[in-house]
């Protein structure tokens, strides 16, 4: 079965480019690799030409999100797998391709309305310069993982499997509402879905992982002495394992910053249901702020 194979891009629709640029260069370690005339910032952090787009925009969330897949023939058997179900499928232009610096792409909507793109071809930047600044958990394990808002959890994990070949890792009864986590390569879960009946915003975080637990705690170090405000403190999940906390970006929702996650192995996995989503810490700090928990 034709299926994606890592979360390659994230596009986000941002108020201030400037105030991020900062953000994901001295707190998130990511490097802007490209500002284009249009005020969009290109950022990257392994050897993928770049994992982030920032568009100048008032939503101040997920513009799409773009899954990899490992050729063109994958992608367009996806493409016919979608059209075969009812899902209108536009077939990327050069011009949108050459921005997302990938051969090719397919663009559609997943059933909450969240801009999905499938692409194959991504442009990688030389592999002396990507190891020497690398840092993160990225490279075939994609860039990370985030959690979007769904009306309707099981509907949202049925099409993620049934459309994109993605496999289900386990659920969780998270205090802000049942969650569904899902896998498309080692990466305990690369997206995640929360069942809100009317969410604050679409993205409820994204994730990135680094390879030293240093790194995780010079930049909770950071962000108790004011860099930006913490949302959850330091904890351990029970599904991935990670050791992680959440703290807020320029656009009001929030990354999760971790390490020592588990991965997952298809030949052995068991799907599990969780009670809890932390085995340890990740205590919600501010009063009104939405708490990711997973
Ligand atoms: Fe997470």
């Amino acid at each position: 079965m034709a299926a994606v194979s890592q979360l390659g891009y994230l596009g986000l629709g941002v108020k201030d480019v400037g105030s991020w640029r900062g953000y994901a260069e001295s707190l998130l370690g990511l490097r802007a690799v490209e500002t284009r005339t249009d005020g969009d910032l290109l950022l990257a952090m392994d050897n993928h030409h770049h994992r982030f787009t920032l568009h100048q925009d008032k939503r101040d969330d997920i513009a799409y999100v773009g899954w990899q897949t490992e050729s063109a023939a994958e992608m367009e058997a996806i493409a016919v797998r979608l059209e075969t179900a009812g899902v209108t499928v536009a077939r990327g232009s050069r011009e949108t391709a050459e921005k997302r610096h990938v051969a090719g792409l397919i663009a559609f909507n997943d059933p909450d309305g969240h801009a999905v793109e499938v692409f194959h071809g991504p442009e990688l930047a030389d592999e002396f310069a990507a190891a020497s600044e690398s840092g993160f958990i990225a490279g075939d394990q994609g860039l990370g993982h985030l959690v979007l808002a769904a009306a309707d959890m099981e509907r949202a994990m049925t099409f993620y499997t049934s459309m994109l070949g993605m496999k289900v890792s386990d659920y969780v009864s998270g205090a802000i509402g049942a969650l569904g986590f899902l896998h498309c390569n080692p990466r305990h879960h690369s997206i995640a879905f929360v069942q809100l009946a009317n969410p604050r915003k679409r993205i409820n975080h994204f994730m990135l992982q680094r390879d030293s637990i240093n790194d995780v705690g010079r930049t909770y170090d950071a962000v108790q002495e004011g860099a930006t405000p913490l949302l959850v403190t330091m904890g351990r999940h029970s599904n991935d394992e990670m050791v992680s906390f959440y703290m807020a970006n320029p656009s009001g929702f929030g990354v999760e910053y971790g390490w020592g996650a588990r991965e997952v192995d298809d030949c052995t996995w068991q799907v599990a249901q969780y009670e809890s989503g932390s085995l340890w810490g990740h205590k919600p700090v501010r009063r009104g702020d939405p708490a990711p928990r997973t």
